[in-house]
């Protein structure tokens, strides 16, 4: 919980003889497009129900974002939504996209709206962990024994990279910068170097440093960074190809990976699979303030839109995030995750994970989130 600008003091609902007030979080609530509502009413129906059960004071306020926000404002990050998203301890986001080809002017993309956040937020370390459910794999392609004690998590740049640089687009040719400085490398490395020290201490840095200039830098400076302060840790390169293809065939020998923004966004769509769909992958974006943004990373899934199938497991996670990493609350965050694994254990899944068994739609799954969530008891469903 962030003591400046978001957070607020409150005397509502606190019993009178625990304290004599609280502290009230703001949580602006981005829903955006296609499945991005589906989702984001389940994450929410999670995080009410584990702020009730934890005390913990949330004021709720939604905005336009995205697609959707476009259309009704004609900005895809519009200056209502930005001040909200500035003011608030957390953000909770959906999913941003229009149907048919994008247009070439990104002011017109509601793609571009999610860029524009991340930046405007300052998050520039992007947390996607891939922990497989016992259940959830049954519908992977992958063979059981590669998804076992498989729990890994990607530390993304989100911030820099290919998807800010300049970009040159005509007919015939186009071009888009890559650029990387040092301090952008190095405080996205320290940041994974300790979240791995807490962990099992292995950092994976991945790269293309055979061919890209960025790379050669990221590389050196990974290197010289770990050997200077974190000389505790186990430090492993790896080109992006090589660890394309380990993802699959050694998930279980990663602990913890960082890489730059492309390399990230595709890897940990990759990853998703031995999480059994990407429905499942949930991400936190972590800046040097407390305020953080918490958004699946799935997209939104134009061809299941609208008809209430989607797999909400994702946001719902990223809410367990939420609540451990920017509410302060680790005790609700591990009760919301045991409720989605007891859920998936017991057979509610949708149609994603559910192989040949029967597919529950999202409104069923969360349900049965909410059900275990209410008889959790010390942190397990
Ligand atoms: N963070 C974001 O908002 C974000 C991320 C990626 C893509 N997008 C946008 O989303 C749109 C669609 O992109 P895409 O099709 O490449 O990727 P996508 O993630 O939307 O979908 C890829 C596939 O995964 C399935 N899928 C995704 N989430 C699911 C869920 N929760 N439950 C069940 N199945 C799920 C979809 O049905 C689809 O078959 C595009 O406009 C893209 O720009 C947005």
């Amino acid at each position: 919980m962030r003591a400046p600008r978001g957070t607020r003091l409150s005397g509502n609902r606190m019993p009178a003889e625990s304290r004599s007030f609280q502290l009230t979080s703001l949580i602006a609530v981005l829903p955006g497009d296609g499945i991005g509502p589906e989702v984001t009413r389940a994450g929410l129906a999670v995080l009410r129900a584990a702020a009730a059960r934890h005390s913990l004071d949330l004021r709720i306020e939604e905005a336009p974002f995205g697609g959707a926000a476009l259309e009704a404002l004609g900005a895809p990050l519009p200056p209502s939504t930005r001040d909200l998203c500035m003011d608030a301890d957390a953000v909770l986001l959906g999913a941003a996209g229009l149907p048919g080809p994008p247009p070439a002017n990104p002011a017109l993309r509601p793609e571009q709206g999610l860029l524009d956040l991340r930046a405007l937020l300052g998050v520039y370390a992007n947390l996607r962990p891939i922990r497989p459910l016992p259940g959830a794999g049954e519908a992977s392609p992958l063979r059981e024994e590669n998804l076992a004690s498989v729990d890994l998590i990607v530390v993304r740049e989100l911030t820099g990279g290919i998807y800010f640089g300049d970009k040159q687009e005509g007919e015939d040719a186009a071009a888009d910068l890559c650029a990387y400085n040092r301090e952008e490398i190095e405080r996205v490395v320290r940041f994974a170097a300790k979240l791995a020290r807490q962990r099992r201490s292995r950092l994976c840095s991945v790269d293309k440093a055979n061919v890209l200039a960025t790379s050669r830098l990221w590389r050196t400076a990974t290197s010289r960074l770990v050997a200077d302060e974190f000389p505790d840790l186990e430090l492993q390169h790896l080109l992006v190809d090589a660890a394309a293809m380990r993802l699959l065939t050694h998930a279980a020998d990663f602990d913890v990976l960082v890489t730059e923004n492309m390399f990230g966004d595709i890897l940990t769509d990759e990853a998703s699979v031995l999480a059994g769909s990407l429905g499942m992958a949930p991400s936190a974006s972590i800046g040097d303030g407390g305020r953080g943004l918490y958004e699946p990373i799935h997209g939104t899934a134009p061809d299941i839109a609208g008809q209430g199938v989607a797999n909400p497991c994702g946001m719902i996670l990223s809410v367990a995030m939420m609540l451990d990493l920017s509410l302060k609350a680790p005790q609700a965050a591990r009760e919301v995750e045991a409720a989605v694994a007891a859920a998936v254990a017991d057979g509610a899944r949708t149609a994603d994970i559910a192989g040949q068994g029967p597919a529950a739609s999202t409104g069923q799954f969360t349900e049965a989130v909410l059900e275990r969530l209410e008889k959790s008891k010390d942190g397990s469903a």
